[in-house]
């Protein structure tokens, strides 16, 4: 039996080729592109790439080539059905077994896939041809909408006058369209009908792109009836491992590093029309682990923009409590809240494209600030509420699964909640009383250097070892001569001395025609200098320092060229550059 297409096309979608190779290979991101250490040859340097647009691997010293079933077969020795198996099961699939009741599950899902396809596209044509779709087309229009929205997101509308069901009875049974959820059986009238009449539908898709489930709105708002309702859950759809708007949000992790996940609809589609479209939306219920590990599989950041009134509050706060858990360090999870009880869907309309990235921008919250804000807040100033404040914050952070994100969130909370304790933190502080006077200039100090490069650092140690100690610097002239600086200024500083000294034979730097503030700072700031004042005299330790001085600075060169190379390397894939990687690779080890 073969597996069908649909259920390899949907491992494929759901699992990125370097999220399945990273499981085994280091790779790293160079462009568009990862490399990493060929798993297939014993290597050093990197020679093979991950693609995911192509959804390729490729191997360069050895050409093996292939998807994410070749790539499991391969490394892992596998038959080409238990690499199915195994990667259905990285995905988050039920097994594909060829049994009886699979082979009547497969029918029952391609009968859903059709009916739920068939549904959605007769009532959006229904809005352009159905006249008595006019007061929908008005709605629509009032939300301002265009056709363009309707037509992307395929927006229906379920006319009173029309009984879809009688037409597809004829090609399905009666089981089939009951499980859809699309018709419910009325009592009184002994007859299926609509549950979505009267309303505007959004389809749900699935991550490939089916319509799996719909979310209705009413026109007209009325107080016994629900502004909206979902199709109920079925074996095909399930909301809390579904999000609205994901099948073309996804296609988007390209292009854009995050995601921003909204609460309704009508914010995905009102973002969408101003012009951002990586969003998607949960379905009315509360944010699932399942909902965050999906969208971490294609975006580095979430951003979750809930409602700016209370309601949005408490759910953007259960939606950081559930999902700080899964927080993986290469990922990142932060709020927004917008102002004057704006949804995303007004505050875009209102605002516009760029006032809303630019609200963005200034006001995200990231998750570990907003859970200690939030906290904080509704924490009395008595010790109990303190107590079970600062507990509270412990028991999150336990939970986290990454031990590297729990260690740091942690430490977080607790530096917060030591600011809250200046008189236990005064004990400590005793010790520093000696150094107040002189705490303005050492933050200063702390200041200036924090604007100084590290590199530039190391070379004010190289400089200030010449202009302190030129005469041994002189002796040992062969070990300076080709030496690479990187800042502009330390160049021309160092140029000008070998110039003016005649390479360091007459020591006079009086006349340097060089920034005398530079020097000051090299003075000033060279990390060496204290080592250097205790070993003035001893000429072996200075020549021992410089030489550890020139080595950092070497492999800074180094790491300079490799990365410039590797980056080269990622676009042209070439032989040379590959070759001259390696040669430098090998510098740097002996380094
Ligand atoms: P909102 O009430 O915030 O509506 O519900 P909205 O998205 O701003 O919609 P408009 O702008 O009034 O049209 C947000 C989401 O909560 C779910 C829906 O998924 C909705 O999109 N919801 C809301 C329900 O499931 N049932 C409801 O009765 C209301
Ligand atoms: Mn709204």
């Amino acid at each position: 039996m073969k597996y069908p297409k649909e259920y390899l096309d949907e491992i494929k979608t759901r699992l990125k080729v370097s999220t399945v190779v990273s499981k085994t290979v280091n790779l790293k991101k160079r462009g568009k592109e990862y490399v990493g250490l060929s798993p297939f040859k014993t290597e050093k340097t990197p020679s093979f790439t991950v693609n995911d647009d192509k959804e390729f691997y490729h191997c360069f010293s050895t050409s093996e080539h292939g998807n994410i079933f070749d790539f499991v077969m391969k490394t892992q020795n596998l038959k080409f059905g238990e690499a199915v198996k195994m990667l259905a099961n990285l995905a988050g699939m039920q097994p594909y077994t060829f049994s009886k009741q699979d082979e009547e599950r497969e029918k029952n899902w391609n009968n859903y896939k059709t009916i739920y396809s068939k549904y959605v596209e007769f009532y959006h044509n229904e809005i352009f041809k159905n006249p008595s779709a006019i007061i929908a087309k008005e709605y629509i229009k009032k939300r301002s909408l265009t056709v363009n929205e309707v037509k992307n997101f395929k927006i229906g509308y379920v006319t009173s006058d029309l009984d879809f069901f009688e037409i597809l009875i004829k090609e399905f049974n009666e089981n089939s369209l009951k499980n859809s959820g699309l018709f419910y059986f009325d009592e009184k009238k002994k007859k299926y009908v609509e549950r979505f009449k009267d309303r505007i539908i959004f389809p749900i898709n699935n991550i490939s792109g089916n319509p799996i489930g719909l979310g209705g709105r009413i026109m007209e708002e009325k107080n016994y009836l629900a502004k909206y309702i979902n199709s109920p859950e079925t074996p095909f759809f399930k909301k809390g491992s579904n999000l609205f708007n994901l099948d073309k949000a996804r296609k988007l992790s390209n292009k854009s590093e995050s995601v921003f996940l909204v609460e309704g609809y009508m914010d995905v589609v009102g973002l969408y029309r101003n012009g951002i479209q990586n969003v998607v939306a949960n379905l009315g219920t509360s944010l699932t682990t399942k909902q965050i590990l999906t969208l971490n599989q294609f975006f580095e950041q979430i951003i979750i923009c809930f409602d700016g009134d209370e309601s949005g509050y408490k759910a953007a706060l259960r939606a950081a409590e559930n999902s700080i858990v899964e927080l993986q360090p290469e990922k990142k999870i932060s709020f927004l809240f917008l102002p004057d009880n704006h949804d995303p869907d007004s505050f875009a309309n209102n605002h516009g494209k760029d006032k809303f990235l630019e609200f963005t921008e200034n006001n995200l919250v990231p998750i570990h600030q907003f859970i200690f804000n939030h906290y904080l807040k509704i924490t009395d100033d008595n010790p109990s509420s303190r107590a079970i404040f600062e507990k509270r914050l412990r028991t999150i952070s336990s939970t986290i699964k990454d031990e590297f994100i729990r260690k740091y969130i942690l430490e977080y909370f607790l530096g917060k909640i030591y600011e809250l304790t200046p008189n236990i933190n005064l004990k400590n502080r005793k010790n520093y009383k000696k150094n107040t006077k002189s705490l303005k200039s050492t933050q200063n100090y702390f200041n200036e250097t924090k604007s100084l490069k590290p590199i530039e650092i190391k070379e004010f140690s190289f400089l200030y070892i010449i202009l302190n100690k030129p005469e041994l610097v002189r002796e040992h002239y062969n070990l300076i001569e080709n030496v690479k600086l990187f800042s502009n200024e330390n160049k021309l500083l160092f140029k000008e001395i070998l110039a003016q000294s005649k390479n360091l034979e007459e020591t006079n730097f009086e006349n340097l025609n060089i920034d005398k503030n530079l020097i000051d700072r090299i003075l000033k700031y060279a990390s060496i200098k204290h080592i250097l004042a205790k070993n003035f005299n001893d000429d072996q330790k200075i020549l021992e320092i410089l030489t550890e001085v020139l080595r950092d600075l070497k492999n800074y060169e180094l790491e300079q060229r490799i990365a410039d190379l590797e980056s080269k390397f990622s676009k042209d894939l070439s032989e040379a550059t590959f070759n001259e990687l390696k040669e430098l690779k090998k510098q740097q080890k002996i380094n």
